[in-house]
């Protein structure tokens, strides 16, 4: 298992491009299956659970085309099977997001039910209600999820989400795209990479309106053609390295992205004393050398706070002036991270889904171990201010969610390597 080991203390200071968001490229590959035509999605980036989703294809007897810029082909007319199995699917919960899609398209889908997982319970309780109410027969039986569309097909529903879910909107959402008239998701998640799926299905011909909102209108269509489309750039992966360069004091300025689709991570990074300068696709952030101020953050479903930038926050208020009280509202235990920094002498405490940070000038280096893709971020947040060397383990969780870590922080003058184990 690879491992990062990074010294502490370098301030980052550099320019670097934000690669395409995995979040938007997973539902968009999984949408791929609506089309009947060859599709190619482009500004994939190159991360495991992208490779996992085209592994899936595979094995359902797609053969997806990469070329040399990682754009990505899919003729979904070549389908075989219509089975995500166990193997896969543990290794990434989103591959749920075939569900939807196999069952408009094909009129039936298997998808192993994704489990337990690090982060809490998740559930996929809104994905098989959503399909229900458009009519398909879905039965659990021996750790999978057998849905079948009615005959005629799935057919056009009012859906209420009791709670807001993007996968399982982008699920119901890919299904409506097909289904016999209209269909009105409300209550749906916001989250720009929502917005993202909804171009690409208008894109193939579809008719999906108001995504963005809370109420989406999606009017089915009789078949979705082949097109091309680029993925969005990813939010999460441009606020992580602002934090990169706030924690250190520094500078970064990170190009290919979009400063309105990440305004409440910004508005925290402002309020911990960043000077932020934008303009339409980059975002520079210069800390002039201070250390930052503590804040206090809630995540919540977009456009509030995002759950995938709590414990790059923590690792600031770790090392920041002051004390910041985090409130997680997303997920049950999402502060894994938080006893693999007390090891770096961070100041935490945790009560029920709030954690107060109290900061201290410098964290020790220390060897740590990444419990999820957000959680091992912020642990290289806080290796990038520890005196001395961090050794990170498990960083496979890493390279599911960031490309090229360590050269992008390289670039940035950051003591990162990797040693292969
Ligand atoms: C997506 C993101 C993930 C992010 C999360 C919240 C992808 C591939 N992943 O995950 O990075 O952290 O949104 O922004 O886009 N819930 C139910 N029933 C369901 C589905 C969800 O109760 O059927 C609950 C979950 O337990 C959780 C909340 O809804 O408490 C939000 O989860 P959800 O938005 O579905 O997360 P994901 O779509 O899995």
């Amino acid at each position: 298992m690879d491992k990062l080991i990074i010294t502490g203390g370098a301030r980052l200071d550099g320019e670097i491009r934000i690669s395409g968001a995995k979040n938007a490229a997973l539902p968009i590959l999984a949408a791929t299956l609506l089309a009947d035509g060859p599709v190619t999605v482009g500004n994939l980036p190159h991360l495991h659970d992208i490779t996992t989703m085209i592994e899936l294809f595979g094995r359902m007897g797609i053969e997806p085309v990469i070329d040399e810029k990682l754009a990505v082909e899919i003729d979904p007319r070549t389908i075989k099977t219509l089975v995500a199995p166990y193997e896969l699917v543990k290794t990434m919960r989103a591959s749920i997001l075939v569900l939807g899609p196999m069952v408009a398209r094909f009129g039936k889908a298997e998808v192993a039910l994704p489990g337990g997982c690090a982060i809490g319970s998740r559930p996929v309780d809104l994905h098989i209600r959503g399909l229900e109410a458009m009519g398909a027969k879905i039965e659990v039986e021996s750790g999978y999820i057998k849905a079948e569309a009615p005959e005629g097909g799935l057919r056009g529903a009012h859906f209420f989400f009791d709670t807001v879910s993007v996968t399982g909107t982008e699920n119901i959402m890919m299904a409506a795209a097909l289904a016999k008239g209209r269909s009105v998701l409300q209550n749906a998640a916001r989250e720009p990479e929502v917005v993202d799926l909804a171009n690409f299905i208008n894109a193939m011909g579809g008719k999906v309106q108001g995504a963005g909102t809370d109420t989406i209108i999606i009017d089915g269509v009789e078949r979705l053609a082949s097109a091309t489309y680029r993925v969005m750039p990813d939010r999460i992966e441009t606020g992580t390295y602002l934090v990169a360069a706030a924690v250190t004091g520094g500078r970064v300025k990170v190009k290919d992205t979009d400063p309105t689709i990440l305004e409440a991570v910004l508005e925290k990074l402002k309020e911990a004393g960043a000077e932020l300068t934008t303009g339409e696709d980059w975002i520079e952030l210069d800390m002039h050398g201070k250390r930052p101020k503590a804040v206090n953050l809630r995540t919540a479903p977009y456009p509030a706070f995002p759950t995938d930038m709590q414990a790059q926050f923590i690792s600031l208020n770790a090392i920041a002036e002051g004390t910041g009280a985090v409130i997680e509202t997303i997920f049950e235990n999402r502060f894994m991270h938080v006893y693999e920094m007390h090891r770096m002498g961070a100041q935490i405490q945790v009560e029920g889904n709030t954690a107060i940070v109290t900061g201290v000038p410098a964290l020790k280096g220390a060897p740590v171990m990444a419990t999820d893709l957000r959680a091992s971020a912020s642990l290289v947040l806080s290796a990038l201010v520890a005196e001395g060397d961090t050794l990170i383990d498990r960083i496979y969780h890493i390279d599911r969610g960031y490309e090229c870590i360590e050269e992008k922080l390289q670039m940035l003058g950051a003591i990162i390597r990797r040693v292969p184990g």
